[in-house]
Parts: structure tokens; C-alpha cells; sequence
């Protein structure tokens, strides 16, 4: 059996209600959503053994339920409702019983979700294989990692540093980064996106990554700028993040795929590609939940 269908089927053992619309987005996007899931399947059974595609399946169930919720409250409330900082960083980002399925979900929706697979074809076609060549790369708040280990297995020249916030995101992400043979040339790091007055943060990079962060911040405008600052001349950024689409650590609501847009602009990027995605939702909603990405360069 080929590694991508390994998931189907673990779709169809342990997350059965959501399993015929995650194969139909895969049946339509078959070779895009193979090149993100074969390579994901053999590290993570070389890493967790022979369980781990069921428990990544689990782990979308439960994502799929929360997000589903977490919508409902939104439409009754007309607003997004979320926790405090303190609490998402100790009940989310800090608890590995929530985060180790959370990342789990958050890698294989871009496979199966139908509002999140182009963001996946804009990464591989738009951006990585369009990075110049020997290129350093940055992501933001990789969390499991699997972004920049596909860039890592897509492109053999680049180099690339991955942080995030939350230390058992990094902790799979190292893990999957040991067999995943990309060790010399992607390193990971527990960091906050946002510490710029750091040495480190004076480096440049010709590819920044910063995919579906905005939304997780109080304010996203300090990220753009973070972006810029670190962005060089003739570099590329995969950008992404979710418009009215509600979940537990959703902070700053988007409304218009024109607001994150404008503050790229404001922080001197321009827009190359942009792509806006939406969920399916219920006759009546006033909101519609969708996932945008772009490229960005430098003005
Ligand atoms: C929805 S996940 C996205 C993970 C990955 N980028 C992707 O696209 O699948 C959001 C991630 O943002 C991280 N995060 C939230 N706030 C952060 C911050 N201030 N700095 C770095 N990472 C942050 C969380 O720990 C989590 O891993």
C-alpha cells in the first residue's frame, strides 16, 4: 500500500465522520497530497512506530470536533471568544496532551481539508521551487516541523531554521527531523516569532515561511514587520493564515482576505499570488470560515 493511503485508512478505523470528505480532497489532489503524505507517513512510523498513523488520525478527529464547535460558539457569539494568552499558552501550546494531537491535525488538514490543499500547492510550486538557489530559510511557529522538512526533502540546497512557541511542537518536530535524514541542514528551536531584538534576528533570509501564525497572535501587525526585517532583498515569503475561523487558539479574527493583505502592505511587502480557500458551512451561517495564502516580496 502506498504511505499516503496508510491515513485514508486509519481516517476510516478512528475518525470515521470526517473520513469521506478528507479522501474526496485527496482523491482530487492526488499527487500534490501524496508529496506531502508519503514522506510524512514514513517519518512519522520511523519515529513513533507502528501506531503513530492512528493516533495522527485520532489526533484529526478530535481537531475536526474542536473546530466544529468552536465555530458554533462563534456564530452564537458574532465574535471570537478565546482564552487568555496565559491560558492558550499553558492549556495549548505548553500541554502535550493537547499539542501532540493538535500538530498531528494541523499537518494533515493541508491534505485533507479542501479550504487548505492549494495552500499546499502554492507553497511547493510558488515557493519553494522558486527560492533562489543555496537559499536560507526561516520559518515562524513551524510547529510539528513538516513544512520545513518537505522544503528540506523538495530542495536539497537550501538550509533551513525553524521556531515556535510551544516546546511539544519542537519536540516532534526534532523528533521527525532525526530520521527524516535532513539533520545537517534544518535545525529547530523553541522561540516566540515575535522576539526580534535578538542578534539572531538581525540575519536575513531568502525564504520566510510563516503559515497560519497571524491568527494565533493578539496583534499579527508586529509579525509583518518581523517578516520585512528579516526578509532580504530578493527574497520570497510563504504567507498564510484564517479568515472568520473559529478554534480554542484563534486570537485576532480577520474578517476580509484584504485586512492581513493591507498589513503586509503597511509593513512594506507586496503580493505576488494569493489564494482564498472556503470550509463548507451550514445554510444561514453569517460567517464563512476560509484559509488564505500569498506570496510576498519586498516593495
Ligand atoms: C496552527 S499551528 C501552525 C503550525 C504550522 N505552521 C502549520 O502551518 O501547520 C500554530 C502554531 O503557532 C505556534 N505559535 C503561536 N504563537 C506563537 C508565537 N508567538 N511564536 C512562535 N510560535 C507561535 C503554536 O505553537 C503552533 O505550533
Amino acid at each position: 500500500m502506498k504511505h499516503a493511503e496508510l491515513f485514508l485508512e486509519a481516517l476510516d478505523r478512528r475518525a470515521r465522520l470526517f473520513a469521506p470528505s478528507a479522501r474526496a480532497t485527496f482523491e482530487a489532489n492526488r499527487e500534490l497530497c501524496s508529496w506531502l503524505l508519503n514522506p510524512l507517513a514514513r517519518w512519522a512510523e520511523a519515529t513513533y512506530g507502528e501506531t503513530a498513523i492512528d493516533d495522527a488520525a485520532r489526533g484529526y478527529a478530535k481537531y475536526c470536533f474542536g473546530v466544529a464547535q468552536a465555530q458554533q460558539i462563534y456564530e452564537g457569539a458574532g465574535r471570537y471568544t478565546p482564552e487568555s494568552m496565559p491560558e492558550i499558552m499553558s492549556g495549548v501550546y505548553k500541554d502535550e496532551d493537547y499539542a501532540v494531537p493538535y500538530m498531528w491535525a494541523a499537518i494533515l488538514i493541508y491534505a485533507f481539508w479542501p479550504s487548505m490543499v492549494n495552500h499546499i500547492k502554492m507553497f511547493r510550486d510558488e515557493f519553494l521551487r522558486q527560492l533562489p538557489r543555496n537559499a536560507t530559510v526561516l520559518e515562524l511557529a513551524a510547529g510539528h516541523g513538516v513544512l520545513s522538512l518537505l522544503a528540506a526533502e523538495e530542495r536539497r540546497d537550501i538550509q533551513i531554521e525553524g521556531v515556535d512557541i510551544s516546546p511539544p511542537a519542537v519536540a516532534i518536530a526534532n523528533r521527525l527531523l532525526a530520521v527524516s535524514g535532513h539533520g545537517d541542514r534544518v535545525k529547530f528551536a523553541i522561540q516566540d516569532a515575535l522576539k526580534t531584538n535578538e542578534p539572531a534576528s538581525e540575519r536575513q533570509y531568502q525564504g520566510i515561511i510563516s503559515a497560519m501564525l497571524a491568527e494565533h497572535l493578539p496583534d499579527p501587525k508586529p509579525l509583518f514587520m518581523a517578516i520585512t526585517q528579516r526578509l532580504s532583498p530578493e527574497g520570497l515569503v510563504f504567507f498564510s493564515t484564517a479568515i472568520e475561523s473559529a478554534q480554542r487558539d484563534h486570537v485576532f479574527e480577520y474578517n476580509q482576505e484584504s485586512q492581513p493583505l493591507r498589513m503586509a502592505e503597511a509593513a512594506g511587502l507586496r503580493v505576488s499570488r494569493l489564494v482564498s480557500d472556503a470550509s463548507t458551512v451550514p445554510p444561514g451561517s453569517r460567517f464563512l470560515p476560509r484559509a488564505t495564502a500569498m506570496i510576498l516580496r519586498r516593495r
